[in-house]
């Protein structure tokens, strides 16, 4: 491993990409939403009219990933949230996806978030991190921001669909979302983003002294 590795793993709308993205500005390190993989996957099958719980055509897609995809704005629509979800519990997927999450943090170290950063992609990883906050809070937050962008949503909607998909990424046989036994918790539930920057860097500081994650050794 060149460069410290940071894997930032939990439940949807927990704030674990504005955590790590924070994290990967304030450390200087490279940032990957790991979930966009997923996405990517589900908006290419959904495009070539694939089914997103048919391994092969899913894995193929998977392949023939490339940098553009991961770049299109239409990912983080909530009309992605289901199929993604399907694609990720596809072992045959996740497994065309680990040597681009592994190349990625292979130069300079990586803060990269998910579910199965710290058990599957990074075991060895510098420091993991487990991003979780309760249900009800995690619901909230993501109605506010559908709302925000003019979606006509209620919040019980939101609630079951949250409920559905972190049903299925934790219940899975392909890398279920849990926290791996060496990473450290934190609830967000009373936590604003600022709050929850300062407890991962003195996480940080405190398990790491600082010195890892501020040198990347060549
Ligand atoms: O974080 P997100 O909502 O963008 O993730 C989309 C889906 O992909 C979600 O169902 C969880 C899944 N996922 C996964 O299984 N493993 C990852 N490392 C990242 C996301």
């Amino acid at each position: 491993m060149s460069g410290p590795v940071i894997a930032v793993d939990g439940p949807s709308a927990a704030g674990k990409g504005t955590l790590a993205r924070a994290l990967a500005a304030a450390l200087g390190l490279p940032y990957l939403d790991t979930g966009l993989l997923y996405r990517a996957v589900a908006r290419k099958l959904q495009e070539e009219g694939g089914d997103p719980t048919a391994a092969e055509a899913a894995a193929d897609a998977a392949r023939r990933l490339q940098p553009a995809d991961l770049a299109r704005d239409d990912l983080r629509a909530a009309s992605m949230d289901r199929a993604a979800s399907q694609v990720a519990a596809l072992g045959e997927v996740r497994a065309a996806l680990l040597g681009f999450q592994r190349d990625f943090a292979a130069r300079a170290g990586a803060v990269l978030d998910g579910r199965d950063i710290g058990t599957v992609i990074f075991p060895e990883a510098t420091l993991k991190l487990f991003v979780t906050a309760s249900p009800e809070e995690r619901a909230l937050r993501r109605w506010r921001e559908r709302v925000a962008r003019g979606e006509p949503v209620t919040l019980a909607a939101v609630a079951a669909d949250l409920a559905e998909r972190d049903a299925r990424d934790a219940a899975r046989a392909a890398a279920p979302l849990r926290p791996a036994a060496d990473a450290v918790v934190i609830d967000t539930t009373h936590l604003d983003a600022p709050a929850a920057l300062a407890a991962a860097m003195a996480i940080a500081a405190r398990r790491l002294g600082g010195s890892q994650l501020l040198t990347s050794p060549a």
